[in-house]
């Protein structure tokens, strides 16, 4: 059969198990890979009602498909984009699509568009989240760019997407790479979100000695309750899971040297160049790269040793307080995440809707929680919200956990448990609602040492004043 609705660029097990999706949901899909094994196991893999093409040529795979084309690159982000994108062009006719699902860099994803449209095609950056398992079965998915091209490909995106409430896990994310930003986003949350789930583990494994099989418990409790999470789940079973190699639970085999692929580090550049604070998120990226210095942090313990543990008198109160402080430290990590695209949809014209951000992330990605639902309840209420933190409702909450939040991080200062996340969290929000910050003071240096001027309190304009060294 030729004249295939869709085409994937890259079978790896991402690009086939998102193709096997789409085929599933009755789209016919032809699959390109160099390598032939990757072909081979695509037709090996696939059942007799999937319309499906695997194929080695470049050739063969653009001519396979109907015009426009719709071609999705399932491939990493970087150089092999822009490898596929030249041996490509050349075979596309105007009108065509170039979808590329891959965590590209954004400001990448704007160069393509607008080489891809001098030659009469238009490119897509799109987010997708959920894994392999995700790819498969229901991801998150985030589209942005050409719109015509979005509403081409709207029906088949909500066939494959996760549900929640029968609503598909996926929408229109603004202009331009809106779709790569809002994923980059979210990556950086998930690494906030992480960081901040290893820290809980480490105060009950620490400081309330609990072991494998009571940290599934309590994960488990958490997770049959509001912190209902993709994350917690899943650490929930990670702590069951026995390793095949030694006797007891894998978890306790792994090295505590934390690998990142670069959406965090490139969340927090972003941050930083656009002028939005995301302290969490920043902590979560260079807690990894500490946890890379693995010997110089075995000789350092060696050299600090001596930290005194104060285990809590009352474990299920601090289990429960742990709790309360990874919820709110979590809701303030999402809270920095999307303040982040507030500023950036302004910055770069994305017009990302915040509303639909926070509706497809509750299904499918890795960071959908339960807290997602409140978060999509506050932006029903005024899509301009400006951070999370602002919301009545939201505020609600905040209250509720924020005694727990300081017992922790407390405990946490007071036997040196490391809880860079926590305390992070901690520190943004107090910062974030005082009204008068001590920076009237570092005005004062800045003009004191370089005349960098200052505003005033008590009236309009800018001042500068000679400052009196009092022992001259
Ligand atoms: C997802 C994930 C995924 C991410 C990996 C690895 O949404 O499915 O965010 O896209 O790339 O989890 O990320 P790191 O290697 O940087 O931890």
């Amino acid at each position: 059969m030729e004249g295939y609705s869709y085409g994937m660029v890259g079978l790896g097990v991402m690009g086939r198990n998102l193709l096997y999706n789409i085929a599933d949901n009755g789209f016919s899909i032809a699959g390109f890979d160099l390598d032939e094994e990757k072909v081979k196991d695509l037709h090996e893999g696939a059942n007799s009602k999937m319309k499906i093409k695997g194929t080695g040529s470049l050739e063969d795979f653009v001519s396979a498909l109907e015009t426009p084309r719709k071609i999705i690159l399932m491939v990493p982000a970087g150089k092999p984009v822009d490898a596929v994108l030249e041996s490509i062009k050349p075979l596309l006719s105007k009108g065509d699509i170039v979808i590329d699902a891959g965590n590209s860099y954004f400001e990448d994803t704007n160069r393509r568009i607008a080489d891809l449209a001098s030659n009469g095609l238009h490119f897509m950056g799109m987010g997708v989240s959920g894994g392999e398992k995700g790819a498969r079965t229901g991801p998150s998915i985030m589209p942005g760019g050409d719109l015509e091209a979005f509403h081409l490909l709207k029906p088949m995106l909500e066939a494959i997407s996760a549900k929640v409430d029968n609503e598909a896990c996926t929408a229109y994310m603004g202009k331009g790479s809106a779709g790569n930003y809002v994923k980059m986003v979210h990556n950086g949350i998930e690494y906030a979100i992480m960081q901040l789930i290893s820290e809980a583990y480490d105060l009950l494994k620490k400081g309330a000695n609990l072991n494998n099989d009571q940290l599934y418990e309590v994960f488990k409790e958490w997770n049959n309750g509001e912190m209902n999470s993709f994350l917690i789940e899943i650490t929930r079973d990670i702590f069951q899971q026995k390793d095949s190699l030694t006797e007891g639970y894998l978890v306790d085999q792994i090295l505590d040297k934390a690998g990142a692929k670069g959406t965090g580090k490139w969340t927090s550049e972003q941050a930083m160049e656009i002028g939005v604070s995301i302290p969490t998120i920043d902590i979560a990226v260079t807690s990894r790269i500490l946890s890379a210095y693995k010997e110089e942090r075995v000789q350092a313990s060696q050299l600090y040793s001596g930290k005194e543990m104060m285990s809590p008198e009352d474990i299920d109160g601090f289990i429960r307080e742990v709790g309360d402080a990874l919820y709110l430290a979590t809701l303030i990590s999402y809270a920095q995440g999307l303040a982040l695209l507030v500023k950036a949809s302004q910055e770069y014209g994305f017009e990302i809707p915040l509303k639909d951000v926070v509706k497809i992330w509750r299904g499918g990605c890795i960071i959908r929680s339960v807290l997602l639902e409140k978060f999509y309840s506050a932006y029903t209420r005024d899509p301009d919200l400006s951070n999370i933190l602002l919301d009545k409702d939201i505020s609600v909450i905040v209250k509720g956990k924020i005694a727990s939040l300081r017992k922790v991080a407390a405990f946490a200062v007071s036997n040196g448990i490391p809880s860079l996340g926590l305390q992070t969290a901690l520190g943004y929000f107090d910062a974030y609602t005082t009204e008068s910050l001590p920076v009237n003071l570092i005005q004062a240096q800045r003009d004191y040492f370089g005349a960098h001027t200052y505003q005033r309190i008590d009236r309009e304009g800018v001042f500068h004043t000679s400052w009196q060294n009092v022992n001259q």
